[in-house]
């Protein structure tokens, strides 16, 4: 600022010649008051060796820093664990492959909320089929198949053939194999029908397949002559699974 006396502080060099002044004034009026000597501090007892020890040591050391900066990630990661875990096998992941690559997404939507076939979710499939057997033998045989059989409707509510905007749904009897047909089936029901009631049965069948304790044919395909409502051998398997699941609820309570 160019001023000699004001710095920016400005209370300083403003202030020091008020007190100078105020000194020299004070002993032509009145003998100065003795300050009393301060009292002696009061001796502090030394610290003991270990609170010494304590106090000088460093509190975090430096090696400890780096696994400091990653504890809150390995947090988030080790509870991300916890979650439910990502469905990476199993029988309603392979389901969900087979949704997909079987087409079943393109004409029932990739959700299951429906398009040139009807929707699954909100439960709707299982107002169609009670039963997963009965889903299995209509995956089969498609619209085409039971009109050849002479059935004009199909699932526990009797749903007209070709209500459904008149399209019909193809039969995949031929293309997928029994396992396939099982996952995909109870995929549409567990997963986008919302249907958890059937977790333990898919689980529990799936389980005994991959084991080898059940042994399936390869396809589960009958031509007009054939089962509607049932799946044959896929049926007998779940059948005994579902006693098998039974059993273990009487025995739990
Ligand atoms: C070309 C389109 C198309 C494809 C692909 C298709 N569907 Fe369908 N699906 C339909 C139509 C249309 C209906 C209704 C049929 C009718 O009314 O006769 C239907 C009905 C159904 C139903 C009964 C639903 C209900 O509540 O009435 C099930 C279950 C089903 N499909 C499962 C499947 C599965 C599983 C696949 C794949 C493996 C599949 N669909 C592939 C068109 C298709």
């Amino acid at each position: 600022m160019g001023l000699p006396v004001a710095d920016d502080a400005g209370t300083p060099a403003a202030a020091a010649p008020a007190v100078a002044a105020a000194s020299a004034a004070a002993p032509a009026m009145k003998a100065p008051v003795p300050i009393p000597a301060a009292a002696a501090p009061e001796p502090v007892a030394p610290d003991s060796e270990w609170v010494a020890r304590a106090k000088s040591r460093q509190k975090v050391p430096y090696w400890v820093m780096p696994l400091l900066i990653f504890l809150p990630v390995w947090l988030i990661m080790y509870v991300g664990t916890l979650e439910a875990p990502t469905r990476e096998e199993g029988v309603i992941y392979e389901g969900g492959e087979i949704y997909v690559e079987a087409g079943c997404a393109n004409c029932h939507g990739a959700a299951g909320a429906g398009g040139t076939g009807p929707a699954f979710a909100g439960g709707a499939i299982i107002d169609t089929f009670a039963q997963a057997e009965a889903q299995m033998a209509w995956v089969t045989h498609g619209s085409q198949g039971f009109t050849d059989a002479g059935i004009d409707v199909y699932g526990t509510n009797a749903t007209q053939i070709g209500s459904y905007n008149g399209s019909a749904m193809p039969a995949f009897g031929a293309d997928l194999t029994a396992e396939e047909l099982i996952a995909v089936v109870f995929y549409e029901r567990i997963e986008l029908g919302g249907y958890g009631e059937d977790l333990a049965l898919a689980e529990l069948v799936w389980e005994q397949i991959e084991s080898g304790e059940i042994e399936l044919p390869e396809h589960f395909a009958e031509g007009p002559e054939g089962d509607f409502t049932g799946v044959g051998e896929i049926g007998d398997a779940l059948a005994l699974a579902r006693a098998e699941l039974a059993e273990e609820e009487i025995a739990s309570e």
